[in-house]
């Protein structure tokens, strides 16, 4: 298993990760959110035998702390701990504040179970946005770097 820094080769395969549950017009917003993401270093990806199976996109220059965007495990791969090998690394490597938050929608439990399980508290909550339900934030405080 490696975790590296996206490059631009992987995009397809990031974009295939999770597919089927997506629209067309959300399967580009993903790939959208990708091609801005890779060049300024902001995604890794989780590789098992030659295969993505896992990426996080991530900006360490949110109000000067971290910021989780999006993590996302390939349904076929899914409660093997790759999102929490991906938040482990982040918290490890790219958390120079030593502040972590992250987010995730009110209606998504396995996410609000994992951001539990990694230690994150609730820090607030974001309403009219354009999705259906309201976004939770989460915050934990890392090791400064
Ligand atoms: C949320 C998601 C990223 C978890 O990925 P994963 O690789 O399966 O997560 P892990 O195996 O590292 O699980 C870590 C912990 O999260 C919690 N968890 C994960 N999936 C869960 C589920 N379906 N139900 C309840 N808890 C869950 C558990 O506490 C788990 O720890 P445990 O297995 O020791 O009990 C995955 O379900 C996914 O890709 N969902 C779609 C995209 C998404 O919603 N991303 C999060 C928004 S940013």
């Amino acid at each position: 298993m490696t975790i590296r820094i996206a490059q631009m080769s992987y995009l397809e395969a990031c974009v295939a990760i999770d597919a089927p549950n997506f629209n067309i017009f959300d399967r580009e917003k993903r790939r959208k959110h990708f091609l801005y993401m890779i060049p300024r270093e902001m995604m890794l990806v989780l590789e098992m035998d030659s295969r993505i199976v896992a990426y996080s996109t991530f900006d360490s220059d949110w109000f000067g702390t971290t910021f989780l965007k999006l993590v996302v495990t390939d349904e076929a791969f899914r409660r093997q701990g790759l999102a929490s090998k991906l938040i482990g690394y982040i918290e490890a490597n790219h958390c120079p504040s030593g502040k972590f938050f992250s987010s995730t929608e009110a209606d998504n439990e396995p996410s609000i179970h994992m951001h539990i399980r990694h230690g994150f508290k609730e820090s607030g909550w974001l309403d009219n946005l354009p999705q259906p339900h309201r976004e939770i934030f989460y915050f934990k405080p890392t090791a400064s770097q």
